[in-house]
């Protein structure tokens, strides 16, 4: 008989649902929120409800695409951690109730791990053991993958996250959030050597953004002072030296993981992985190091119901279920 599940995110502010059947991902919807814009971050009271509105019809409409009936599933997959409390709530309890009505089993996913496993969803997938940066809004990680279920986080960042410093640097030029996105479009016309920023030498396989963030600041309000069109004049250079300076960063880190590991499948995920510098960077790393790289589709790196279902599978395919007393937990370790 076949594996059919019903995956739900609800971690931070995108209200996802996917269907997966036997290790094939039939539908993936997702409902952004719009609220947050004019406060220039995520809101979680709002962030909660948005998703109590969403969530119904987006799990209508995935299970309508897919051309599967509730009563067809075998389990009903959640986001238990991390993330904002109330928004993980909204989906587990969603989830529970689900699953119960049905009586088909739980599962509880890690978010963090359905990242890396967005690279299980389509083909070429990595060999293991495989490196992954995962980069997203609220971690920056290099993690060794053992197995699908057997992962571990080998580097970390010590401040920011590399999504907060895109966020942050696009909040200093006045941009929109989230910036990360827009610095990506603007930085497709600018001189990525125009303007030098600093690398910061971190021990080890960790990160830290927050003296870049400093470091532009002063380097825009310096700038500003002499020329109050600074930002405006020069836009897509300064967004294009940012991001080279923040890729560099990245794969730099992701180069002496790979020396000391010897590994040489090298994957990427989480929201920043969408960004095209990344990408591009990625591949020429790539050539010059012999790694064979991994790169999600661009609806499986940011926040995606997709990416829970394929690590659901996973489980459902190792026995591990959780129980109707499953707690979501703002903060996990794997
Ligand atoms: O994984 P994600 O969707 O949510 C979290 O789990 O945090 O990541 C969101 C982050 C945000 O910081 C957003 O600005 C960043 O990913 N992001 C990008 C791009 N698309 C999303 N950053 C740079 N370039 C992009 N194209
Ligand atoms: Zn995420």
């Amino acid at each position: 008989m076949s594996v059919k599940i019903l995956a739900i995110e609800s971690s931070c502010d995108d209200t996802g649902a996917a269907v997966l059947v036997d290790g094939k991902i039939l539908s993936n919807q997702i409902a952004n929120q719009k609220v947050h814009e004019e406060y220039g971050g995520v809101v979680p009271e709002l962030a909660s409800r948005a998703h109590q509105e969403n969530i119904v019809p987006v799990v209508d409409i995935a299970l309508q695409k897919a051309g599967v009936k509730k009563e067809e599933l075998s389990a009903i997959a959640f986001t238990q951690s991390p993330g904002l409390i109330g928004s993980l709530l909204v989906g587990s309890c969603f989830a529970k109730s689900m699953a119960m009505a049905l009586n088909i089993p739980l599962i509880g996913v890690h978010h963090m791990q359905a990242h890396v496993l967005a690279n299980f969803i389509d083909d070429p997938k990595p060999d293991f053991p495989f490196l992954c940066l995962t980069v997203s809004g609220g971690h920056t990680q290099i993690v060794l993958c053992e197995s699908p279920l057997k992962m571990r986080v080998i580097g970390e960042t010590l401040d920011d996250a590399a999504g907060e410093a895109f966020d942050k640097s696009a909040k200093l030029l006045g941009l929109p959030y989230p910036g990360g996105p827009l610095i990506d479009k603007y930085a497709k016309e600018g001189d990525p050597t125009r303007f030098k920023f600093p690398e910061p030498k971190i021990p080890e396989l960790n990160f830290s953004f927050s003296g870049l963030k400093t470091a532009i600041l002063y380097f825009l309000q310096e700038n500003q002072q002499q020329d109050p069109q600074f930002i405006e004049k020069n836009l897509a250079d300064i967004c294009a030296s940012i991001q080279h300076r923040i890729v560099s960063i990245l794969l730099n880190k992701v180069v002496k993981a790979a020396e000391e590991t010897g590994i040489r499948d090298i994957a990427i995920a989480g929201g920043v992985s969408a960004n095209s510098g990344l990408r591009t960077a990625l591949e020429a790393y790539g050539q010059k190091y012999h790694w064979r790289t991994f790169i999600p589709k661009f609806e499986y790196c940011t926040d995606n119901a997709g990416m829970i279902a394929i690590t659901a599978y996973y489980k459902y395919l190792a026995g591990e279920f959780a129980g109707l007393d499953a707690v979501p937990t703002a903060r996990a370790a794997f």
